[in-house]
């Protein structure tokens, strides 16, 4: 079926800009080849019910499109696949306590933290330099360096992609853990329009972060501004992380994976420098990076996919990779671990 039969051809321009057998290489951020039947680029939440609203919409297959830093694309899609552009920046109000900023989906996360900095709004920047769009980042939750999103986070409007019902979300709809939400477990569910952040006024540089703490210590800045802390994240994420400009990668290719306290006593006892980090629950966070250095990953490549030589839990496209090399490696990395050590990896990019 063609798009046109979807959606009148008339009304393509007013509704959303659609590509017919679109080229997703340069869409993702590990550069995999892959192509969708249908690529609607949405600028507009009007656009996005039109869409929905049109004849034949039910039976696509869909996939919600941000920055494409977190996905894992394995070939040819059908259906239609929404690229989020929605834009815009404003401060929704303020009031004792904090500010209340709202960016459009499509927004990119970094440019949009450090927008945030130039207002006088801090809050977000231990999140500097994350890749992605704002829409995106509520999706898993994204965290680094001592801080996650949800604890700056206000609340989020998204639609229904089945019914095109509008809904805003508060943080307790949203169930956020560890790089993980309400959206992340109902994949292509939600299409997320708008996220409003809670910025307090009372703001305190977040340093707990081991990393953080040193840089700023090395830069001689004993009370840092929030603009400082952006910089120092800033740096230590580009002396170990790969840019995905230059090398392709979806970040962290595996979540560090939580195990009970007895399995982590068992394992410290045959390698007691082992990073592990104890949970609310009494349960630990260990370090997956780690786990894979130590199992003779670090730096090896398995055919067109790396794992990457100064982070272990981040794989690189050395070059021409597709779904199924990412695929090959990461269950060789995985099950590799998993005989050595007793832990199960679990992949935090999305396969598709
Ligand atoms: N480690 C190693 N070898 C490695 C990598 C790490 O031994 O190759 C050890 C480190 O020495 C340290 C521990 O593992 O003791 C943790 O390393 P690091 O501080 O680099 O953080 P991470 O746990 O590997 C997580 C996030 C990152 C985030 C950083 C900083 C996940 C899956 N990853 O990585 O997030 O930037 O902490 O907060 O939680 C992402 O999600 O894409 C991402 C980059």
């Amino acid at each position: 079926m063609a798009a046109a039969d979807i959606i009148d051809v008339a009304d393509l321009a007013a509704i959303a800009e659609i590509t017919v057998d679109a080229d997703l290489g340069a869409l993702n951020t590990f550069g995999l080849p892959a192509r969708a039947a249908r690529l609607a680029r949405l600028r507009s939440v009007a656009a996005l019910a039109a869409l929905i609203a049109s004849p034949g919409w039910a039976q696509w297959p869909r996939l919600v499109l941000g920055g494409g830093s977190n996905l894992i694309l394995g070939g040819e899609l059908p259906g239609i696949v929404l690229k989020v552009e929605l834009g815009g920046r404003r401060l929704v109000r303020e009031d004792d306590g904090a500010w209340i900023v709202e960016a459009g989906a499509g927004e990119n996360w970094h440019g949009f933290v450090r927008w945030t900095l130039a207002q006088g709004w801090p809050g977000l920047e231990n999140l500097s330099l994350i890749p992605g769009t704002v829409g995106a980042a509520p999706i898993q939750n994204i965290g680094a360096y001592g801080l996650e999103l949800a604890e700056r986070f206000d609340a989020l409007d998204a639609v229904d992609l089945a019914s095109g019902e509008a809904r805003t979300f508060e943080l307790a709809d949203c169930a956020f853990g560890y790089r993980d939400s309400v959206f992340k477990r109902a994949p292509g569910r939600w299409l997320v329009t708008a996220v409003r952040f809670r910025l307090p006024k009372a703001w305190r540089p977040v340093t707990r972060y081991a990393d953080v703490a040193r840089e700023l210590e090395a830069r001689g800045l004993a009370a840092p501004s929030a603009l400082d802390v952006s910089d120092a994240v800033i740096a230590i994420r580009r002396r170990k992380l790969p840019d995905p400009a230059e090398l392709g990668n979806a970040g962290s290719f595996f979540k560090n994976p939580v195990v009970e306290a007895v399995h982590c006593a068992h394992l410290l006892a045959a390698h007691p420098d082992l990073p592990h980090y104890p949970q609310a629950d009494g349960r630990e966070k260990l370090a997956a990076g780690w786990l894979i250095e130590q199992a003779g990953w670090k730096g090896r490549d398995l055919g067109p996919v790396g794992c990457f030589e100064r982070q272990a839990l981040v794989l690189v496209n050395r070059g021409g990779a597709t779904g199924a090399d990412v695929a090959r490696i990461a269950h060789a990395i995985g099950a590799d671990v998993e005989a050595r050590f007793g832990v199960r990896l679990e992949p935090e990019p999305v396969f598709v």
